[in-house]
């Protein structure tokens, strides 16, 4: 089964907010700014026909996009979570074995063999990593020479801006980012990867943002990004006080009222190129 090491567990998530809650949530972040990374990650160097790893797939509403976009390309879609693989592979439905692999394993261990794939992507998982490098370095194993490794993630101390401002909110994202830090993850590292890449051996680094906003998305579209409702629980495990989630419940509520209300959020998308030789 290989070890979880990381601050994500759907099990765990599932238990606070409901597991259809956060099914909705990976969805909706998922779909909204699929365009945008899909032309970002072709611009890394992305096509048809390649041999793809998709590290941490989760409930495959990448993996779907993925399918659906590369019609000539095989994807394996790689969790530690069972699960959650069952999910996917209910939602994709008839995928022929050649177009689609399901792999329960861990991205610190894949199991999988050496220099095969020509390009792995990672969403929304290094953040949750207590060994960052470690995982990197077994994701270049299995790369092909030449290959790349797109990891698309957060940093909280640039998660994006709301208007009406949420004057409480960085504080809060603070305490959150400090208390997933004591678990071992890291929600500032979208400012790292690129230095993570490099440290793991891969060379050509770069790293590029791209934008969800309401002006394209509406502001429906962030409802469940920004549930505040998440945040009781955070309340509830003494992560933040009561007159913090109090507060943020009702900045929370005069920007729903508002009819200019507008949310951007960022993700960064850094890739890195195994060496040739
Ligand atoms: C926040 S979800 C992101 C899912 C998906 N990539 C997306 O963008 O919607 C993080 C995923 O990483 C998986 N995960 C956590 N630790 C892992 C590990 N050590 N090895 C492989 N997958 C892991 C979780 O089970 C979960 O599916």
């Amino acid at each position: 089964m290989g070890v979880r090491n990381s601050t994500y567990n759907f099990q765990n998530v599932s238990d606070r907010v409901g597991a259809e809650a956060e099914l909705l949530r990976l969805q909706e972040q998922a779909l909204m700014g699929w365009n945008k990374e899909f032309r970002t990650l072709q611009g890394f160097g992305l096509s048809d026909g390649m041999n793809i790893l998709e590290a941490g797939a989760g409930p495959g509403f990448v993996t779907g996009q993925l399918l659906r976009h590369l019609p000539n390309s095989k994807i394996t879609a790689l969790d530690i979570d069972d699960n959650l693989l069952e999910t996917a592979r209910r939602r994709l439905g008839d995928v022929p074995e050649t177009r689609l692999q399901l792999t329960q394993a861990s991205v610190y261990e894949t199991g999988l063999p050496g220099n095969t794939y020509d390009f792995v992507i990672a969403r929304l998982l290094f953040l949750h990593l207590h060994q960052p490098l470690q995982a990197a370095m077994e994701l270049k194993r299995v790369l092909k020479p030449g290959g790349k490794l797109a990891i698309i993630d957060i940093d909280d101390g640039v998660f994006g801006a709301l208007s009406p401002d949420l004057d409480v909110l960085p504080s809060i994202l603070n305490k959150l980012a400090r208390q997933q830090a004591a678990r071992g993850g890291n929600r500032h590292i979208g400012r790292s990867l690129p230095r993570l890449l490099a440290d793991s051996g891969f060379q050509d680094t770069d790293m590029d943002a791209v934008i969800q906003h309401s002006d394209l998305h509406g502001i429906e579209g962030f409802n469940c990004q920004l549930d505040i409702g998440r945040f009781k629980a955070f309340c509830q495990q003494g992560i933040i006080t009561e007159e913090e989630y109090d507060a943020l419940n009702t900045a929370y509520e005069h920007f729903t009222a508002s009819p200019d209300a507008h949310a951007m959020m960022l993700f960064f998308m850094a890739c890195g190129s195994k060496p040739a030789d």
